[in-house]
């Protein structure tokens, strides 16, 4: 018996810089938002017992002063619009008026001797605990840090001379320097540290010659990433999978990652346009294993209709004829897709045509003549429950193209209806159903006319025995074009629709969902 997909939880690379500039930022304003008025405590004890002279209500406004600042910073940064850089220059200000701040504060606690000096070390600490910067970028910041107190101290000295005799008495600077000596070594190791952090975090994001961008999307195998080639300019995804995903144990990580290089291989020696480009494939340092692909530009079958609704039919078989174009291929080369689902189908915008389909993911494809038995068990994961074929459920072995083309029938029945073949609660129910429910045709489940013969291939494709499917992907393709003659999807229609609802190729005017009939599209996995 075959588990559904759903027990592998979707892998999250927050390691591998998923945490985006503007979000380390607002953790470092957040932290200072905390720890900076904590240390009122402090500023108690020393103004009411070490320090009795002390002005505690002028520690006070200090506090405030800047933990306001920290706040409207904050604020500031949580605005999506507001820049970067910045706001980068805001949080360091705010870093520099804690050391000037304290230094302030040491004035009435002991002078050059005080031991809030040492407060000084904390922000640096604080900082390079939460901020990974290369250490230019870290540079002004620290240099502030680094004299804040002498300077303060040197200020003071300038305009009263009580405090000028301090720096002329011996045992006070010897103290003085015996403490800034920790504050400045401090200050260089922060520095030093933010920028190693950082380097580690650079590396991280660099796979084989590219480095990641942003992300792009999720999914129950791992995480796709908008990547850019170090050297060319060449735009490109990268698909990332860690292997301690896969569970603790060894064996399993090797199976995973065994089956990840054989999906990697499979699709590059894949030639139909149809079928996603592979540029590149590996193991990065930190274990992930990745592959670089075309960074497409569009969006996969699952939003399209989730956006904008069930597709004509004549949009449905063009994209259908090009999805069987790639699985023609695929399965002539004797590999079977075996995940064919709506997000695996992206409807692109490819040079200068538009509806142009990329079959990607051939993540569970497995040779037909040579199948490694024990890769498939181990791994126990054969595709999405909304989109798999009886056999494949039942796991007896006998899996072959007709597999993919039941999933293509599921495929068919979102575009068309919105809808899954059977909407079942849980995945269990929904793998029953694949094997024991009869599924309704497709005209009984929409209000808008669906072509019959469009509606008989459909379920033709539904089949439970794969000898009442149409038998190859060229059998289904001959089939779509005979429709497509009656049903055509020219290239003017399919430009006039990205035109109106994705001019900027990817970018939809709206992203709310849109409506089918009096029924929202569900969303489905
Ligand atoms: N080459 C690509 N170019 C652009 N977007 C992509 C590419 N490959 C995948 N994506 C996006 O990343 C999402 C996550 O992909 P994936 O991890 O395969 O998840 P799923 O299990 O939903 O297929 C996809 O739904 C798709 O929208
Ligand atoms: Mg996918």
């Amino acid at each position: 018996m075959v588990e559904p997909s759903t027990p592998l939880p979707p892998a999250t690379i927050t390691t591998i810089g998923a945490v985006t500039d503007r979000q380390v930022i607002l953790r470092a304003i957040r932290a200072g938002l905390w720890i900076w008025p904590s240390f009122a405590l402090l500023d108690a004890y020393m103004c009411f017992v070490a320090y009795p002279v002390a002005p505690f209500a002028l520690f006070v406004a200090y506090r405030v002063t800047l933990e306001i600042g920290f706040v409207v910073v904050y604020r500031v940064g949580l605005r999506e619009g507001s820049n970067l850089d910045r706001l980068f220059f805001w949080h360091s200000l705010t870093y520099r008026a804690a050391a000037v701040i304290i230094s302030l504060m040491a004035i009435h606690l002991g002078g050059i001797r005080s031991p809030y000096m040492h407060g000084i070390s904390i922000v640096a600490l604080v900082w390079a605990a939460l901020e990974p910067v290369p250490w230019r970028r870290a540079l002004p910041t620290f240099i502030w840090i680094g004299l804040a107190f002498p300077a303060v101290m040197g200020i003071g000295a300038a305009v009263s001379p009580s405090a000028r005799a301090e720096w002329l008495n011996a045992s006070a600077l010897t103290v003085f320097i015996s403490n800034y000596v920790f504050v400045l070594a401090s200050s260089v190791l922060s520095l030093l540290l933010s920028h190693t952090v950082w380097q580690a975090q650079q590396q991280a994001r660099t796979f084989g010659s590219y480095q990641l961008e942003s992300l792009l999307g999720r999914g129950g195998m791992g995480e796709v990433w908008r990547a850019r080639h170090r050297l060319l300019a060449r735009r490109a995804a990268i698909k990332l999978v860690r292997a301690d995903k896969f569970g603790g144990r060894a064996d399993r990580k090797q199976a995973a990652l065994a089956r990840f290089e054989r999906e990697a291989q499979a699709t590059a020696s894949l030639r139909s346009p149809h079928t996603v480009e592979l540029y590149d494939f590996g193991i990065s340092d930190v274990g992930t294993f990745y592959y670089v692909m075309e960074l497409l530009e569009g969006l996969d079958a699952t939003a399209l209709v989730e956006r904008f609704g069930p597709l004509p039919a004549e949009r449905a078989i063009h994209i259908l004829q090009q999805v069987c174009d790639s699985l023609g291929e695929a399965h002539a080369a004797g590999l079977v897709h075996r995940d064919i689902k709506p997000s695996n189908l992206y409807v692109c915008s490819y040079g200068r045509t538009v509806d142009f389909v990329k079959v990607l993911d051939f993540g569970l494809v497995k040779p037909l003549a040579t199948e490694n038995a024990q890769l498939t068990t181990q791994l126990a994961v054969h595709g999405t429950p909304a989109f798999m074929a009886p056999e494949q459920v039942q796991g007896d072995g006998h899996t072959d193209g007709r597999s993919d083309l039941y999933a293509v029938g599921c495929v068919a029945y979102w575009l068309l209806t919105g809808r899954r073949v059977f909407e079942a609660e849980t995945a269990m129910q929904a793998l029953v159903q694949h094997v024991y429910g009869t599924p309704t045709p497709l005209s009984e489940r929409v209000p808008q006319p669906i072509p019959p013969e469009l509606d008989a291939l459909v379920m033709s494709c539904l089949q439970k025995d794969p000898a009442n499917r149409p038998q190859t992907a060229d059998a289904l393709a001959d089939a779509l074009a005979v429709l497509a003659w009656a049903y055509p999807w020219p290239q003017d229609r399919a430009r006039a629709w990205w035109q109106e609802h994705l001019p900027s190729g990817s970018e939809p005017f709206s992203t709310e969902p849109a409506q089918t009939g009096t029924q929202r599209v569900r969303k489905h996995g």
